[in-house]
C-alpha cells in the first residue's frame, strides 16, 4: 500500500512537470475542422491521466473536462466485435497498418474493398457493421455505452448528439468509403444505418480521468476477464501499437514505445502493459491527425518513467 501510494505520488510530480513543459512550449497544433462542432475548440488545453493496473488514479491540467473520443471509441468496438466473431472478423478486416491517412480510400479499391486494419476508418466502417449485425443503431450504441461505462465503472459517459449530426452531414467521405465497401460485399447494414452508428459512437464524450479508467481493461493481462479475455487484449495492444496512430504509427511506437490510439478530438489512450492506462487530450493535432501535445507529452513520460516495451 506504501509502495502504491508513492509510486502514485511520483507519478503525480511527473505529470505536473509534463504539464508544466507543454504549456511552456505553448505550440498546439490545429484542431480538426472537417466536423464543425469540433472546429471552435479552444487548442490550448491539455490534460492527462494515469491508471495504475492497481486502479489508482493520478491525473494534472482538465482532467475532469469532457472530449469528444472519435477514433478512441474504435478501440472498444474493435473488443465488443471479437468478442462476438472471434477470429472470423479478419475474415473482413485486416491487422496491418495502412501507411496511409486514416480517411483515405486509396487502398480499398487496390486491395478489393478489405480494409488495412479496424483502426483506420474503413475498417471501424466495417466493425461496426460486425457490431450491428441487423440491429437497431440504438440497440448497438447502448451495448457500446455499457460497455465503456462497465471498463470505466462510471455511467456518466453520453453520446452527444451534435457532434454525430455534425459529421453525418459533412461525411461525404465516410459514405464514399461504407458505399464501396457495400458494392465489395463487405458491408451488411445500410450505409446510412451503419454510418449513424459509427458517428454516434465516435460521438461519445468522456474526461481523461474516465478514459484512463476505461483503458485498464487493456491494461493488465489480469484484467477484467468479464469483459474481455486476456489473448483479445494481446491482440488489441499488438494493433494500437502497429496501427493507432494511422500513417504517424512506426513515429509514436519509436517515440513513446508503448501501444496508443488516437483521436481527431485531440483524446490518446495509451497502455503500457501490466503497469498502467493513460489518457492524454489535447486538441490541437499534428500533421498525421493525432493530438501534437498528447504524443509529446507521452513521449515526456515514457522517457521519465521507462515505461516503453523495448
Ligand atoms: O470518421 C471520422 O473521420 C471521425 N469520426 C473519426 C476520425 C478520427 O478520430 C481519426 N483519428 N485520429
Amino acid at each position: 500500500m506504501g509502495r502504491t501510494r508513492s509510486a502514485a505520488k511520483d507519478i503525480g510530480a511527473i505529470l505536473a512537470d509534463i504539464e508544466a513543459e507543454v504549456r511552456a512550449e505553448n505550440d498546439w497544433g490545429n484542431v480538426a475542422s472537417y466536423i464543425p462542432e469540433l472546429a471552435d475548440i479552444r487548442p490550448n488545453q491539455f490534460a492527462m491521466s494515469v491508471c495504475t493496473a492497481a486502479g489508482e488514479t493520478v491525473s494534472t491540467g482538465d482532467a475532469m473536462t469532457r472530449f469528444s473520443i472519435q477514433s478512441v471509441s474504435k478501440v472498444f468496438t474493435l473488443a465488443l466485435a471479437l468478442g462476438r466473431h472471434g477470429d472470423l472478423l479478419w475474415r473482413r478486416v485486416g491487422k496491418e497498418p495502412s501507411g496511409n491517412p486514416f480517411n483515405s480510400i486509396i487502398q480499398l479499391e487496390v486491395e478489393n474493398g478489405t480494409p488495412r486494419n479496424p483502426f483506420v476508418n474503413a475498417g471501424a466502417i466495417v466493425t461496426t457493421d460486425a457490431i450491428l449485425e441487423g440491429r437497431k443503431p440504438r440497440d448497438t450504441l447502448a451495448e457500446i455505452l455499457r460497455f465503456i461505462r462497465s471498463a470505466a465503472e462510471d455511467d456518466d459517459i453520453w453520446i452527444n448528439d451534435r457532434v454525430a449530426r455534425s459529421e453525418e452531414r459533412t461525411g461525404d467521405r465516410n459514405y464514399a468509403i461504407a458505399h464501396f465497401l457495400r458494392s465489395c460485399g463487405n458491408l451488411r447494414g445500410e450505409c446510412a444505418l451503419v454510418l449513424g452508428t459509427y458517428f454516434h459512437h465516435c460521438a461519445i464524450e468522456m474526461t481523461c480521468v474516465q478514459l484512463a479508467r476505461a483503458g485498464r481493461f487493456l491494461c493488465s493481462a489480469f484484467g477484467d476477464q468479464r469483459l474481455i479475455p486476456t489473448e483479445r487484449v494481446r491482440s488489441i495492444n499488438a494493433l494500437m501499437m502497429t496501427c493507432g496512430h494511422y500513417d504517424g504509427s512506426g513515429e509514436f511506437a519509436y517515440r513513446v514505445g508503448f501501444p496508443g490510439k488516437s483521436g481527431v478530438g485531440g483524446g490518446i489512450l495509451a497502455v503500457v502493459p501490466n503497469v498502467a492506462s493513460i489518457a492524454v487530450w489535447s486538441p490541437g493535432l499534428n500533421d498525421f491527425g493525432n493530438s501534437k501535445q498528447g504524443t509529446r507529452a507521452l513521449e515526456r513520460l515514457s522517457e521519465r518513467t521507462g515505461w516503453s516495451v523495448f
